[in-house]
């Protein structure tokens, strides 16, 4: 094994992403270069609108790679190999990033790396940080919320899910039924700040159940609710609801996050490891209270840079190098995927 060093594109939602990592035969991560574009204009329709965000994928793809390959001061010549979002997420913008990757690999000799994106979010801890497989992720975005054990690249067992709502989806609507605006995540974490996270008395849905499944459709047509009581809905209030909401998410995290924790018991080692990946784990809160969790269970935990947390195009290259360094590459006509579990 040697130095792999991979441009990777992410264009399945709505940031348009081009970053250059390096691995290195040890297997430690470099972050050459890492351009991201957000399409801020879904903001006006309080969500991503997918025509929209395909169309400003094919207007911005093409800078951002020049960009990224001046900051890294490298040539098409220096890589190892293309990677792009294959697939899960919105069918337009992975064909922009795949068919633009495809292009660049055949016109340059390169192989091409296919990425699962949710693979992109559950790799990317052992770019920024040391983290040896095996270990338990908690993956929380937009569209996904899941527990896996992480056994090596590719190598994934799914120990728990959302049975509705993601739980950055839950962040996004409340957002929008208090008037937050979109994202809605960090909207929330801003105007939780300053609320009262007793106020409002929210469920925690699936107390008592077994296993590590999670549910916020619940909690979002509470929230709802309280809102419909309330008279008029001023910034105190909303700032309380958005802490009770908050809060509601972090027992359901740290609750099921523990369960899947003695779930899988000695597979993790003596020395257990937490990792957090995906847009909600740079929430600062639900930081805290994973970290007490972790603290309470002699476990470690490890999130990457709130940078690295929501779409990126360095865990597109990074999961692409971690593939590439074992061998794994994809032929030129692989198909793009609306959906694709881990
Ligand atoms: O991983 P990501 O960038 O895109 C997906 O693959 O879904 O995650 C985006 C999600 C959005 O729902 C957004 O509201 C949420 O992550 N998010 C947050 C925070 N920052 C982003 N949720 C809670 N607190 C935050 N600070
Ligand atoms: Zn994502």
């Amino acid at each position: 094994s040697r130095d792999m060093i991979v441009l990777g594109l992410e264009t399945s939602c709505d940031e348009t992403a081009a970053a250059i990592v390096r691995r290195r035969a040890d297997g430690t991560g470099e972050l050459l270069a890492n351009q991201i574009l957000s399409q801020m204009d879904h903001a006006a329709y309080g969500g991503v609108v997918p025509e929209l965000a395909a169309r400003a994928h094919v207007t911005h793809l093409d800078a951002l790679i020049t960009a990224a390959l001046s900051e890294a001061k490298l040539d098409f010549t220096d890589l190892d190999g293309i990677a792009a979002t294959a697939g899960p997420g919105l069918i337009g913008g992975v064909l922009v990033g795949l068919m633009t990757a495809k292009g660049l690999a055949f016109a340059h000799g390169l192989p091409l790396i296919g990425v699962n994106h949710l693979e992109g979010h559950a790799l990317t801890a052992r770019l920024t940080d040391e983290a040896p497989f095996p270990y338990l992720l908690l993956l929380v975005s937009g569209g996904h919320c899941q527990l896996l054990i992480v056994e090596g690249v590719g190598r994934y067992e799914r120990l728990g899910a959302t049975i509705d709502d993601a739980v950055g989806e839950a962040f996004d609507k409340t957002a929008k039924m208090m008037g937050l605006g979109y994202p809605g995540g960090p909207a929330v974490e801003k105007a939780a700040a300053s609320g009262n996270a007793d106020r409002f008395a929210l469920p925690r849905p699936l107390t008592g159940r077994e296993g590590c499944d999670f549910s916020f459709s619940g909690l979002k047509t509470a929230v709802r609710k309280a809102l419909l009581d309330l008279e008029e809905v001023g910034p105190q209030d909303k700032a309380d609801l958005a802490a009770s909401f908050q809060k509601a998410v972090g027992d359901i995290l740290a609750r099921q996050t523990g369960k899947a924790l003695e779930m899988a018991g000695a597979r993790l080692g003596p020395a257990p490891r937490l990792v957090v990946a995906g847009g909600v784990a740079a929430n600062r809160y639900l930081r805290t209270r994973l970290e007490a969790l972790c603290q309470e269970r002699g476990a470690q935990l490890i999130v990457p840079p709130p940078k690295l947390c929501t779409d990126n195009g360095a865990m597109i290259a990074w999961a692409g190098a971690e593939r590439l360094a074992l061998g794994l590459s994809d032929p030129l006509d692989l198909a793009a995927r609306a959906r694709w579990p881990l």
